[in-house]
């Protein structure tokens, strides 16, 4: 049975776990989208767009065994009877597409999209959560991990994030996670008795996953457990220390970390994590990923390589917001730059406005006959610059009057040079060099 809200005061809100992005917050949000992009597209990633809702199994294929597909997904039928799913993360779609398309590869795409999971609510975990993040298929090369995580970690330095650490993990291939997985086992259930039913039944159900265990408890035999990356076959070895190579050679920092264990099972080969330090432990991961090479083939493709990365918009502004340097303080002249004050009913603002929005400038006016008093508030409070103050003398006179709203000095300008005149002030310093 559905769970009707009691009032309308619940119904008329956002779910719970969701969120409205709303001005002026929503503009370090748009700047953050604005600077993944350019730095997707500087690496030579262009953008994909997939449908929020896929077949349940798309996602099926992701992770079986994990609390993310098991427990967290929003799934409905519509009305033809299909099983779909609100998508809980971004790389499944991705190679779904890829499979039904077999664009030529490398295929490199970006994208920024919503994704649902049914998760207890807290600060940086919620239940709709954003993310920007690339996928390329094809290239099994390690220099693609070192650029995909180059990418990741420049572009979380864009927004002035300094206090972020790189963790790295490989989690071989099919051949050596096996053996790994039963030899862990063994580990585990050695010291099962101690530790109690649920510990026996999570070794049980997936030993690789109780490596990420939080349990207190748990840590000590957790610690001394045999580590993946003394399993790994020699060829994974390989690529695992030429992306360390590549890595240094770019002087990325990382840190080895053999316990880390992504929430999503079609992982192969290198992992990694970026850590912040701005939010709990359990939730300080401000992005992750890596290649996940046997995916596309479990979709019905062709054998093809897969990595990415995904990072949470909404964790990656909480780290912003914490550092002096970050972009959740604006680090450019946001909003308008002209603000329209009209004392002759409005056609005239109109006129001049749409010159201005026609040569690339913002601009924008009160409207409903305001007194020429709430127009000058109004335009004291959209953070324009300038006001250009339209009056029935000025008008005759062929001109504006162009007031400075941070000095109050008020000069006339003519009004076929308007255009220039503010274009040649607002224009950054040194551009016209
Ligand atoms: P993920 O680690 O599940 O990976 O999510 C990536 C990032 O999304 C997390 O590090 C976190 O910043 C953010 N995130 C995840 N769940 C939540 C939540 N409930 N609330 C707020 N933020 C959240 C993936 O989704 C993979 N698709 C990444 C990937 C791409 N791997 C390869 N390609």
């Amino acid at each position: 049975m559905p769970r009707v809200p009691g009032d309308r005061s619940e119904v008329f809100r956002a779910p719970v776990g969701m969120h409205d992005v709303l001005p002026p917050e929503s503009r370090a949000w748009r700047d953050l989208v604005a600077a993944f992009a350019d730095r997707a597209e500087r690496y030579g990633y262009e953008l994909v767009v997939t449908p929020i809702v896929e077949h349940r199994e798309v996602f099926e294929r992701v992770g079986e065994a994990t609390d993310v597909v098991r427990k967290e997904m929003y799934d409905f039928t519509d009305k033809g009877d299909r099983a779909l799913s609100l998508r809980p993360e971004g790389t499944a779609p991705v190679v779904r597409a890829f499979v039904q398309h077999r664009p030529t590869v490398p295929w490199k795409v970006w994208y920024v999209a919503p994704n649902f999971r049914y998760e207890r609510p807290q600060k940086g975990r919620y239940r709709q959560h954003w993310q920007v993040g690339v996928e390329v298929l094809g290239p099994a090369d390690p220099d693609l991990d070192v650029e995909v995580i180059s990418l990741a970690h420049g572009f979380v330095r864009d927004l002035g994030i300094t206090k972020v650490r790189v963790l790295l993990n490989s989690m071989g291939d099919a051949g050596s996670r096996a053996p790994y997985a039963a030899a862990l086992r063994d580990y585990f259930l050695g010291h099962a008795e101690a530790l109690g039913d649920e510990f026996r039944e999570r070794v049980e159900t997936n030993p690789i996953r109780v490596l990420d265990a939080k349990r207190e408890d748990w840590q000590d035999v957790i610690e001394r457990a045999p580590q993946l990356t003394e399993h790994l076959s020699a060829t994974e070895q390989e690529h695992f220390e030429v992306v360390q190579r590549g890595l240094d050679a770019l002087g990325i920092a990382h840190e080895l970390a053999p316990r880390l264990v992504r929430g999503l099972d079609y992982y192969t080969s290198t992992t990694f994590e970026l850590a912040g330090d701005a939010l709990d432990a359990a939730q300080n991961a401000l992005g992750g990923g890596g290649r996940y090479d046997g995916l596309a083939e479990e979709m019905g493709g062709p054998p093809t390589a897969g990595i990415g990365f995904g990072l949470g918009i909404e964790r990656l502004l909480i780290a912003a917001a914490a550092e002096p340097g970050g972009t959740a303080a604006p680090s450019r002249r946001v909003g308008l730059d002209a603000f329209v004050v009209d004392h002759l009913g409005g056609l005239e603002a109109a006129i001049v406005l749409h010159e201005l929005r026609e040569s690339g400038l913002r601009a924008d006016r009160a409207y409903g006959g305001r007194s020429l008093k709430a127009q000058m508030k109004a335009a004291n409070r959209s953070g324009a610059p300038y006001a250009i103050v339209l009056g029935p003398e000025e008008v005759a006179r062929g001109e504006v009057s162009v007031r400075d709203l941070e000095t109050a000095k008020q000069v006339p300008v003519p009004r076929e040079q308007l255009v220039g005149w503010l274009q040649l002030r607002l224009a950054p310093p040194g551009a016209a060099e």
